[in-house]
């Protein structure tokens, strides 16, 4: 590669999970340090890392067109191109190999190293920097934090669960818990910077441990406890959590903790045992649906969302329609649904009765059917209903606002408020993925 100057301005293109955008969020927040600023909008930066995920085929895919693009737009002067994300770590060697325009491959657990690559790669070099250090890059990471009213923080990285079909534990390797006491102070630091809501985030959040100010050993619950004694900090949020790691604990703490939202991802993927085995997941329906039923007693207007898979290996119609009962059981205000994608590696990519793709289609369309009619229900239920709503940003319409209901929902109104305000609304009418309402006086609370 030929020697370029140091770049004066980054883009940071994130996909995939919410654990991705605030790992692109800390590399901008680093590359800050460095003095190269974010490029604005329409403007060509100088560097642009694209932040990859590599839990589905299509995910990849786009990788390389987006370094195509990114190529040819630059002409005579195309940008320093870093690859960073689950990709990186997955395809490394391959992406460096295929992709003569990158100049360095970073995994999810080195981008810290990023201002020493990009140096390298200003002398010319080309680097890939894949080590899976566990507690060396937050440390190294910028302590300042900025933030919006609603903000991430990952607590717990990695994944020991080894489901047959997921690359996670591969990309992000094994489950760490980041310490309590560094926790506290991350969080005090995007309080101070605006944050009004705090998303803590994990490939299994619910898995983190740590110990307490006393040195007490300590759930994800305890956790949750000392964030909400944070004055300025409003909401506390969590995901992604698996059923194995709820605890009593947790399920209370939705009872006891006002800060903590009323809502809950837990992600089940089939509602066919045999499925469920096969996938490894180690809970059934049933044992899902009893941990529910206890989320609902300890907080009863609690709205659920999970995670399906469809046409997993081996999965047959009674196995899929099992899950269109679990989901008219669960009654979910929002799910995601996936069709099944064989990733390199993975167990489930070599198993035997792989579905064929015009079934999983129709089985994705029938799946998302029935999460559709649960989630408008949800919506025109909770028509007539008044609540704090924590705006976010402008809507398209002038004088027009977007917040987040308590049960995650996107509720437009119009007034008088403003960024990162805490207004009372009520909420008029349900939309499929939004809710309209009107703002109540007075308004900020
Ligand atoms: N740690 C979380 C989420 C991991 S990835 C959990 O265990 O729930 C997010 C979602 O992507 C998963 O819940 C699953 O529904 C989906 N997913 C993962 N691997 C997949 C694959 N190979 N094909 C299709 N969907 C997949
Ligand atoms: Fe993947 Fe399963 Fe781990 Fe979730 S729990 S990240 S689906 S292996
Ligand atoms: Fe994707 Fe990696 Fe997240 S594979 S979903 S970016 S953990």
């Amino acid at each position: 590669m030929q020697r370029r100057d140091l770049p004066k301005t980054y883009r940071v293109k994130s996909y995939g999970c919410q654990m991705n955008v605030y790992d692109g969020e800390r590399m901008g927040e680093l590359l800050g340090e460095q003095g190269i600023a974010p490029a604005t909008d329409g403007e060509d930066a100088d560097m642009v890392v694209l932040n990859t995920c590599h839990i589905r085929e299509k995910a990849a895919e786009k990788v390389y067109s987006d370094i195509g693009r990114l190529v040819k737009a630059g002409g005579e002067r195309p940008p320093m191109i870093a690859v960073a994300g689950c990709v990186a770590q997955a395809e490394g060697e391959e992406i460096m190999a295929r992709a003569p325009a990158v100049s360095m491959v970073v995994g999810p657990q080195a981008y810290h190293r990023l201002p020493e690559m990009i140096a390298r790669a200003a002398g010319g070099e080309r680097a890939t920097d894949t080590d899976m250090p566990a507690d060396a890059k937050f440390a190294a990471l910028p302590k300042r934090r900025k933030s919006g009213p609603s903000a991430f923080l990952t607590v717990q990285e990695g994944c020991d669960k080894f489901c047959t079909y997921c690359v996670v534990p591969y990309t992000r390797g094994a489950e760490i818990s980041r310490p309590f006491s560094d926790l506290l102070r991350e969080a005090e630091k995007l309080v101070e910077a605006g944050a009004r809501e705090i998303t803590l985030l994990g490939q299994n959040v619910n898995a983190w441990t740590g110990e307490d100010r006393k040195g007490r050993p300590t759930g994800l619950d305890g956790l949750i406890r000392a964030l909400a004694d944070l004055p300025d900090l409003r909401r506390i949020r969590y995901t992604t959590s698996h059923p194995n790691d709820v605890t009593d604990g947790l399920i209370d703490a939705h009872g006891e903790v006002d800060k903590l939202m009323p809502y809950l991802h837990l992600p089940v993927q089939s509602g066919s045992d045999t499925v469920l085995k096969a996938m490894n997941r180690s809970h059934t329906a049933e044992s899902y649906l009893h941990l529910l039923e206890r989320f609902r007693a300890a907080r009863p207007d609690i709205a659920l969302s999970g995670d399906f898979i469809v046409g997993f290996p081996g999965e047959s119609e009674a196995d899929f329609e099992a899950t269109l009962q679990l989901v008219d059981a669960v009654g979910y205000a929002q799910a995601y649904s996936f069709k099944y994608s064989p990733r390199p590696g993975t167990p489930a990519s070599t198993m035997g009765g792989q579905v064929p793709p015009e079934v999983m289609d129709e089985r994705l369309q029938r799946l998302q059917t029935a999460i559709n009619r649960h989630q408008l229900a949800f919506n025109q239920a909770s028509a007539g209903i008044s609540c704090e709503v924590l705006v976010e940003r402008h809507g398209r319409k002038p004088g027009q606002w977007i917040g987040k209901s308590p049960w995650l929902q996107s509720v437009f109104f119009e007034g008088d408020a403003k960024i990162g305000d805490m207004v009372r609304v009520t909420m008029a009418q349900g939309g499929p993925n939004s809710m309209a309402g009107t703002l109540l006086e007075p308004a900020s609370i």
